[in-house]
């Protein structure tokens, strides 16, 4: 049996977290895991972990995966550096937390693909030509949708980095869904309790592209057509979570402006700093895993100046009861 230590984080890689003292030891069977809480809140809960003492160099054995997999259910967010993964061992990692991946729908054929995987996300700012994206292209404008608060309707994403860390940094940022939920007063989780939300991918792209996404391709909108789901949802350790991101569009029943009124101030809410930390991305090999039902992130945005930034994305599919959605006849 191996401890699972916890030490103190520094202010370069998590500048906005407000982490308090360390206190407690966790433990872990089947190897040398190390685990750095993030951030901590007064009730004893913890947001995040950066974990180490994995070797990547071998399949995860079942006795660790469970171990990470409880703490993924209590934490959201776990952060691993210099794994030394490639595509096939960041596949392979990501098959073992979930038996069916998503597959890219903006995978259209090896030769018109960077990456050449239909089950890895090209999320970087690398043209397929090798060039760095500029502010004309699409890609460009896209990306400004990732620099939203946002989650997608899948059960754990898995990002991992390679090649050199871009110059001036480069960050991933998360908001606590759970604790956000937990602190709203009585009457307002009464008043959200039974809302149904409609998801819309292009909605968030119009907000922070405007003039690209106001009218997206067809094929766009077929690849990723809109979902409802309850705003209230419960979590994989049974806390009740507030599901929604810049993808929100309506609140069914309601109209636009009152439903982007309420789901903007619950944004606003959620990602206030005592909910927020910041991962840098320091170099090839690091890799964060969240669960995207109990948890929002976002990017920063694209600058004409910045370096290649190479960071590849799995994704599990949920497989639980929730994940399509509230299906017509109840909303
Ligand atoms: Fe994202």
């Amino acid at each position: 049996m191996a401890t699972l230590t916890e030490t103190s984080v520094g202010p370069r890689t998590y500048p906005t977290t407000t982490a308090g003292p360390t206190a407690g030891t966790l433990q872990l069977r089947g190897g040398d895991l190390c685990a750095t809480p993030i951030v901590r809140y007064d009730q004893g809960t913890v947001f995040g972990a950066e974990v180490s003492g994995i070797d990547w160099s071998k399949p995860v054995s079942p006795e660790v995966l469970k171990e990470l997999v409880a703490l993924q259910d209590k934490h959201g967010v776990l952060i691993f550096r210099n794994t030394g993964l490639d595509n096939a061992g960041h596949i392979a990692f990501t098959q073992l937390l979930g038996k069916d991946l998503e597959v890219n729908p903006f995978f259209y054929g090896r030769e018109k693909d960077r990456l050449g995987e239909p089950l890895l996300w090209d999320v970087g700012n690398i043209e397929l030509d090798g060039s760095i994206v500029q502010p004309s292209s699409r890609r460009w404008h896209h990306s400004r949708g990732n620099a939203l608060w946002h989650t997608q309707r899948s059960k754990y994403s898995l990002l991992l980095s390679h090649g050199n860390p871009v110059v001036g940094g480069s960050w991933t940022h998360f908001a606590d869904t759970r604790q956000a939920y937990a602190d709203l007063p009585e009457e307002t989780k009464a008043r959200l309790e039974d809302l149904v939300i409609e998801h819309d991918l292009w909605h968030s792209r119009a907000l922070a592209a405007p003039d690209v996404f106001t009218a997206p391709l067809p094929s766009e909108l077929a690849a990723k057509p809109p979902a409802f789901h309850r705003l209230v949802q419960r979590g994989p350790d049974g806390r009740k979570v507030l599901y929604l991101a810049a993808h929100a569009k309506l609140v069914v029943g309601w109209g636009l402006e009152e439903s982007q009124k309420l789901i903007w101030e619950l944004i606003h809410h959620c990602t206030q700093p005592k909910y927020v930390f910041s991962m840098e991305w320091m170099g090839a090999g690091d890799m964060v895993w969240w669960d995207n039902r109990q948890s929002m992130h976002r990017s920063n945005l694209y600058t004409p100046t910045m370096t290649a930034r190479d960071v590849r994305r799995t994704t599990v599919i949920d497989d639980g009861p929730l994940a399509w959605g509230v299906p017509k006849e109840e909303r």
